[in-house]
């Protein structure tokens, strides 16, 4: 089974942009809720502090699942598998449980930078692969030069931004999408929709934009500083939104709100 369906990891804990002791203390907190996948990144600069917690969270290995990224600027023959080496000793790991490519390199041709990543799962360094904003092309170049699956496709994904291109994207490809910046940054709450959904059911305008992208069959990363909302944010799985409020939420859709605009980084692509 893929590893982000599986039931304890479909809910990520995203580490950007924290670090030090506001970082320490996120991590002490999102394994105290129950969360068991956590998401970082060589951008982030954060591997070697994540690692550390996690090594001594009490939590076995074989029941945690780490995801990093290669920096686009790693992305050639001499520096990608150097790159992925200084990532595991800094996460003080043998492998990683997924490796993302965490853009698309400049000017679009994604084929060398795949070749490369799937050297380092039959190197070893990776027991699966994937990549990260990527659009609905490169999704089916990417089927096509990488033998195996690729575990997903980390993307920007909310009810305010219409990702139904890169969904059908995922079913022809089988290469599924995962979330990021899952409640916009807070950007949701905007909406009332939710607060008014959430009665219903007992939870909070949070829960029900997490729960939406879940049952779109699209795993999670959130992110938060809070204990509280870091619970809250992973106590998700004891309801199910109707077939009418999953179509209420799909509207605001039209809303077309991107926290990534295009243009923002030198690596994001024109969007579907
Ligand atoms: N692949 C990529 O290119 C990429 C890009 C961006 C992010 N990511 C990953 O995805 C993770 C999550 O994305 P994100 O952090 O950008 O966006 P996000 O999860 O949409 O938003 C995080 C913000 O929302 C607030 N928040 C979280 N839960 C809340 C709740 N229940 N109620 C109210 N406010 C809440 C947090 O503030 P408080 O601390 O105050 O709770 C935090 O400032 C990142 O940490 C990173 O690991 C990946």
């Amino acid at each position: 089974m893929n590893i982000y369906f599986q039931k304890s990891f479909q809910r990520s804990f995203g580490t950007y942009p924290l670090k030090g002791d506001t970082l320490r203390q996120a991590l002490d907190a999102a394994i105290g809720a129950g969360y068991r996948a956590f998401d970082t990144a060589q951008m982030y600069g954060n591997e070697a502090e994540t690692g550390a917690a996690l090594a001594a969270c009490g939590v076995a290995r074989e029941d945690l699942c780490i995801t990093t990224k290669v920096h686009p600027d790693n992305y050639s023959e001499e520096t990608f598998l150097p790159s992925v080496e200084a990532s595991l000793k800094a996460l003080q790991i043998d492998r990683v449980d997924v490796l993302l490519l965490h853009w698309p390199p400049v000017g679009g041709d994604v084929a060398p930078s795949l070749r490369l990543l799937q050297s380092a799962r039959d190197r070893g360094l990776a027991d699966t692969i994937g990549v990260s904003n990527y659009t609905a092309r490169m999704m089916h170049v990417a089927r096509t030069v990488v033998d195996g699956p690729l575990v997903t496709n980390q993307v920007e994904f909310h009810p305010l931004v219409d990702q139904r291109k890169l969904l059908a994207a995922a079913s022809e490809t089988g290469i599924p999408l995962s979330s990021y910046a899952s409640i916009a940054r807070g950007e949701v709450f905007k909406h009332g929709l939710f607060a008014e959904i959430g009665q219903t059911y007992g939870k909070s305008s949070a829960q029900v934009v997490l729960r939406w992208i879940l049952q779109k069959g699209v795993p999670l990363n959130t992110m938060s500083t809070k204990p509280e909302n870091i619970r809250t944010n992973f106590d998700i799985m004891d309801f199910m939104l109707s077939s009418i409020d999953m179509e209420r939420i799909d509207a605001l859709n039209a809303t077309g709100y991107r926290i990534v605009k295009p243009g923002q980084l030198p690596w994001a692509p024109e969007w579907d």
